[in-house]
């Protein structure tokens, strides 16, 4: 589901990342090693990317918004961005050790496609033991 102008406008501005930086993520990820191959889906304009990719591991980020997803290739050559609907991941099965999403759950349309979007986040997480991977929404 496309974001509003309102939406929009809240998700680029300076006073969200400066929330989403020093205070939602570090408390929401603080037991998520972010080292190895992470998954981010519904990315938008990048405030939750750019935090998550200065922790050293492997990014890769899915963003079914074209303009967003083309934006976000040009903000960060570093991470593998992909078109697409979080619901349908182009991914192996246990391909990554942390899949994450922040504030998009909303956007996606139904109660079925929710599920199918966590069905798919659960696919592609690697099975490392029972509190390595790890999947945060
Ligand atoms: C409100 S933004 C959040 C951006 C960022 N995670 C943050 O917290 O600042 C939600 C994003 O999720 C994307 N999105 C919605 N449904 C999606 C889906 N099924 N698969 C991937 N991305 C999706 C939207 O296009 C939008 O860019």
């Amino acid at each position: 589901m496309a974001m509003n102008a309102v939406h929009r406008r809240l998700c680029q501005s300076d006073g969200w990342a400066t929330r989403m930086r020093s205070r939602v993520l570090p408390w929401a990820m603080r037991d998520v090693p972010l080292t190895g191959n992470v998954l981010e889906l519904g990315p938008g304009y990048g405030v939750t990317t750019r935090w998550l990719a200065g922790h050293g591991g492997r990014m890769t980020a899915v963003e079914v918004d074209p303009a967003l997803a083309a934006d976000l290739r040009d903000q960060f050559p570093a991470v593998d961005v992909r078109e697409g609907d979080g619901a349908a991941l182009p991914f192996e099965d246990e391909t990554f050790d942390a899949v994450v999403c922040f504030t998009m759950l909303h956007h996606v349309p139904s109660p079925e496609h929710q599920d199918r979007l966590f069905a798919e986040a659960a696919r592609v997480l690697r099975r490392v033991g029972c509190s390595r991977g790890r999947t945060v929404c």
